[in-house]
């Protein structure tokens, strides 16, 4: 099968110095494909060269059949890529509803803000986006918390109103950088049990985790980096069984929790 997204020796470099370096990455439709690496390895620039926030320096991006690495994030978005980023937070003093419609405003013809003019075209899409984001947020399991302030939710519900945030354009490929980090465990199985369930779905996903048990569970294949370089690529137990795996990563920081 054609894959749904092919990143082929693509290369970013920051003052001389390589963040990534040659990288190729190949993801079948449907696939759950897990990005891990030390801290520095490259991951989230790798991210944000798919995502379009950065541009590639070398190599070329292939999306749906067609070369995305010279376009600007937004016409991105809009072919059905959709990033969580590393760390992103919740906009405090808006509702869950009003966070996921932000994802939608992304890609509205108009964009966020233009609301306040009130034309008829407008109040159309805004009700558009404000249908989607609550089917969104039923996606995530928080019909039920749409009214409520953001940051009163807890950690992993606020975690799950990003993922819905990146639903709401109906993406075919989401990017999730470290989702479960700082999660408590309980809080970890619940984004797990998410992210199983929009797989299930046909959705395509390439997850970035530090922790190693917990992206070797979830997904189809794993891409290995260290210092900008891909180590290794192939199956969870693969990956588990690679001498320079264990060597550059698994041996030293991150042990299996
Ligand atoms: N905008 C930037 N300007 C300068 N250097 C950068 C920039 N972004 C990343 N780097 C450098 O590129 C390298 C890779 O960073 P990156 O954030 O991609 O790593 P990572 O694998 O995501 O790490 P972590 O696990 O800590 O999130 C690091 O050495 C980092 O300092
Ligand atoms: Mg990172």
């Amino acid at each position: 099968m054609a894959a749904l997204l092919s990143v082929t020796g693509v290369s970013r470099s920051f003052g001389g110095v390589f963040a990534v370096r040659e990288v190729s990455v190949e993801v079948a439709p449907g696939e759950l494909h897990g990005v891990i690496g030390p801290n520095g390895a490259g991951k989230s620039t790798l991210f944000k060269l798919i995502g379009g926030q950065l541009r590639a320096q070398g190599g070329t991006i292939t999306y749906a059949g067609r070369r995305i690495d010279r376009l600007p994030p937004h016409r991105r978005a809009r072919l059905g890529i959709a990033v969580v980023f590393q760390g992103a937070s919740i906009f405090r003093g808006m509702t869950a509803l009003e966070n996921v419609m932000v994802g939608a405003h992304a890609i509205t013809r108009s964009g966020f803000g233009s609301g306040v003019l009130r034309l008829p075209r407008h109040r159309r899409e805004e009700r558009d986006i404000r249908h989607r984001a609550g089917k969104a947020l039923e996606r995530v399991g928080l019909a039920d918390w749409a009214g409520r302030p953001a940051e009163a939710l807890p950690l992993g519900q606020q975690r799950a109103v990003q993922v819905a945030r990146a639903l709401c354009g109906e993406p075919r490929l989401l990017l999730l950088d470290e989702p479960a980090a700082g999660l408590r465990a309980a809080e970890r199985e619940a984004l797990a049990q998410l992210i199983e369930e929009l797989r299930a779905g046909g959705l395509t996903m390439l997850k970035i985790e530090h922790d190693v048990a917990f992206v070797t569970r979830l997904a189809d294949r794993v891409t290995v980096l260290d210092l900008g370089r891909v180590i290794a690529e192939g199956t969870p137990a693969e990956i588990r069984a690679d001498p320079e795996v264990i060597a550059a990563y698994l041996g030293q920081e991150v042990v299996p929790r």
